[in-house]
């Protein structure tokens, strides 16, 4: 099974986000992954749209943007605009989940659900065939460089067994304290994509911890 990198900017450094993201663009990662906080669905806020369009405009990857906002509908066709490859919605932030999704895919964009530590998989039985990408966060989103919670191998499984027995064609995401350490058996567990920020933008060298992390 193919293997993707996705590095989250959370953990670059803001003082020189340009060089910080030729480094990915110069990388095997797939895309750049984008979290978006409002500091009401999560104690902190990061940044919106404008930053997220200075952004498109030097990236050389598409955007994977993971929205931790409430009320993610009334935002959706705006983030859409960008120019978007993936965009990711919080299942506890949507009243209406299965309307978000329609909406993001109206767009022409990949259509995305997370689900919190707390969230089981089995909310999602009846979208399961309608999402591109299914978003596990490995830890409570808000904050990069958090522990990693174990728990996810067991959700990882039961949601490759949902899909499997689906149409579906989801993708499998995990995001949150992902290292060296785990990224072996959250890849043989069946994930797809890794969200990677503390471990690629703190070390030496981003572009080359892609490629540990892709060799894991
Ligand atoms: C947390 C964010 C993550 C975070 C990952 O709410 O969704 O994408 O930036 O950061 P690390 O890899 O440092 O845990
Ligand atoms: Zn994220």
């Amino acid at each position: 099974m193919k293997r993707y990198i996705s590095p989250s900017i959370l953990a670059a450094d803001f003082n020189d986000l340009e060089k910080e993201i030729r480094k990915i663009n110069n990388s095997n990662a797939t895309w750049i992954h984008c979290d978006v906080m409002d500091g009401v669905f999560v104690p902190n806020i990061s940044f919106g749209v404008p930053v997220i369009e200075a952004i498109s405009r030097i990236a050389e990857k598409p955007l994977d943007v993971h929205l931790m906002i409430v009320e993610p509908a009334k935002y959706i066709d705006k983030f859409c605009s960008i120019g978007l490859d993936i965009l990711t919605i919080h299942q506890e932030a949507c009243s209406h989940l299965q309307r978000g999704i329609q909406q993001i895919k109206e767009n022409g964009v990949k259509a995305g659900v997370s689900l919190s530590p707390h969230t089981p998989v089995t909310t999602l039985t009846d979208v399961i065939e309608d999402l591109d990408l299914v978003l596990i966060m490995s830890v409570n989103p808000g904050f990069g460089g958090q522990k990693f919670i174990e728990n996810t191998y067991r959700k990882v499984g039961e949601l490759k067994n949902m899909i499997e027995k689906s149409n579906s064609n989801a993708l499998i995401q995990v995001d949150g304290g992902i290292t060296m350490q785990n990224a072996r058996q959250l890849f043989d567990s069946g994930v797809n994509i890794l969200v990677t920020g503390t471990t690629v933008f703190k070390s030496n060298d981003p572009a080359k911890t892609v490629d540990e992390l892709l060799a894991v």
